[in-house]
């Protein structure tokens, strides 16, 4: 995978499904991302906290627009709300087409708080946060071939 400047962006969700129907549910969607993302030049992460999802991607400009078109539509989550767009940035994550992180109960809290957050200081306070989390979920996930795409 190539680590040329990419747009990358940070989108927060809500998940519509029951709890039991979770872990298909994202398997099921990583298993499909894995392989488009890869046609995309796509690669990211997605995490998976108990009523929401955070999930960072970057790739070609063109191709974020045709992802974020079928993630929005996606009736497994609503409430999608894109609150980091950046354009020529390096990638993060050059190795995982989709790398996952689950059952990660305190992120909750982190994505649940971007929803509120109104625009403004607060806001960019919270952002940073998730950023910093997804950096340090990065830095495990290189020592954890588990966790790998
Ligand atoms: C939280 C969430 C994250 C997703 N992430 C990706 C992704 O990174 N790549 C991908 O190809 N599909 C992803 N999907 C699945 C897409 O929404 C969609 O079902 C799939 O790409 C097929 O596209 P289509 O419905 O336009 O045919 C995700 C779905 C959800 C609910």
């Amino acid at each position: 995978m190539t680590s040329n400047l990419v747009t990358s962006l940070i989108y927060v969700s809500r998940k519509t499904l029951p709890a039991p129907k979770n872990a298909e549910a994202v398997n099921d969607i990583l298993l499909v991302s894995r392989q488009r993302n890869k046609s995309l030049q796509v690669t990211g992460a997605l995490f998976s906290a108990s009523s929401t999802f955070a999930q960072f991607i970057e790739g070609p400009k063109p191709a974020i627009d045709q992802l974020m078109e079928s993630i929005t539509r996606d009736a497994r989550h609503r409430d999608v709300k894109v609150v980091s767009v950046k354009d020529d940035v390096p990638r993060k994550f050059p190795d995982w087409t989709m790398a996952y992180s689950g059952d990660e109960h305190y992120m909750d809290r982190h994505i649940s708080r971007l929803f509120e957050a109104l625009p403004g200081g607060l806001f960019k306070e919270q952002l940073g946060q998730l950023e910093a989390l997804m950096v340090e979920f990065g830095k495990r996930a290189a020592t954890d071939p588990a966790r790998r795409s």
